[in-house]
C-alpha cells in the first residue's frame, strides 16, 4: 500500500528536516523567538496549501475545510503578539495533478504527528500560548490521519500515481528544509 511505501520512501527526508526543525527549537529562549520560527511554517505551509487547493476538494475530503491550517499558524503568531511582517521566502512544490496534491498533503498532515513532542519542548521553557498549530487534532489525531491515508491510498493505485504521490511527497520535505537554508544563517 502507498501508506506504507511513502513513509519509507520519505524516512531520511523526515529525518533531516526534523533534525532543522529540533535545532531551531532549542534555540528558543522567548516567545518572540518561537513567533520566528513559526513564521517559516506560516510562509512554507500557506503556499503548499494554496498549491493544492484546486485537487482536495470536498468530496475527495470531506473533512478538509475543517482540518488544521496555515491560519491556525497565523492565529499563534498573533496570540504572541507578533504579525505575519517579514516572512521568509518559500516556494512550494511542483503540483500540477490530485496524486502530486496528495503526496505534498502528506507531509502537511503527518507534521501532525511530531506536534505533541514539539508543544512539549516549548512547555519545557516556560512557553504555552501559540500551540493551536502544534497540538493538532487531539484525540482525534489518530481518526483524522487514517481517514487522509485512505483517500491517499484509494487515489494512487498504479506504480505510475504512486510514484508521482512519493516524489511529490519528498520534494515537499525537500523544500520546507530550503526555507531553512535559504533564510537563516547556518547553526551547526
Ligand atoms: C521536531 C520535529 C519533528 C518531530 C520530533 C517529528 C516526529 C514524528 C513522529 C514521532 C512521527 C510518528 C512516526 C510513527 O508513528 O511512525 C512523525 C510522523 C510524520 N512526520 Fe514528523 N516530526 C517532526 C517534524 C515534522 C515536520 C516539520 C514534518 C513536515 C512538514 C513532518 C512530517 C511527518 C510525516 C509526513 C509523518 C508521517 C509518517 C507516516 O506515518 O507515514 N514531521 N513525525
Amino acid at each position: 500500500m502507498l501508506t506504507e511505501t511513502i513513509k519509507e520512501a520519505t524516512k531520511a527526508d523526515h529525518l533531516a528536516l526534523e533534525k532543522q526543525v529540533v535545532k531551531r527549537l532549542k534555540a528558543i529562549e522567548s516567545g518572540k523567538d518561537y513567533a520566528e520560527l513559526l513564521k517559516y511554517f506560516y510562509a512554507y505551509f500557506s503556499k503548499v496549501e494554496a498549491a493544492v487547493a484546486p485537487f482536495i476538494t470536498s468530496e475527495l475530503l470531506p473533512d478538509y475545510s475543517e482540518r488544521r491550517n496555515a491560519s491556525y499558524i497565523k492565529a499563534d503568531i498573533e496570540a504572541l503578539g507578533e504579525t505575519l511582517e517579514g516572512l521568509p521566502q518559500a516556494q512550494a512544490p511542483e503540483v500540477s495533478n490530485l496524486q502530486q496534491a496528495l503526496g505534498a498533503l502528506y507531509v502537511l498532515e503527518g507534521s501532525i504527528m511530531g506536534g505533541r513532542i514539539i508543544v512539549e519542548m516549548l512547555a519545557k521553557v516556560g512557553i504555552t500560548q501559540g500551540v493551536s498549530f502544534f497540538s493538532g487534532y487531539g484525540p482525534e489525531t489518530g481518526v483524522k490521519w487514517q481517514r487522509f491515508t485512505s483517500v491517499l491510498n484509494a487515489q494512487a493505485q498504479t506504480d505510475q500515481e504512486q510514484q508521482q504521490a512519493i516524489d511529490s511527497a519528498q520534494q515537499t520535505f525537500a523544500r520546507f528544509g530550503e526555507v531553512f537554508q535559504r533564510n537563516y544563517e547556518v547553526i551547526s
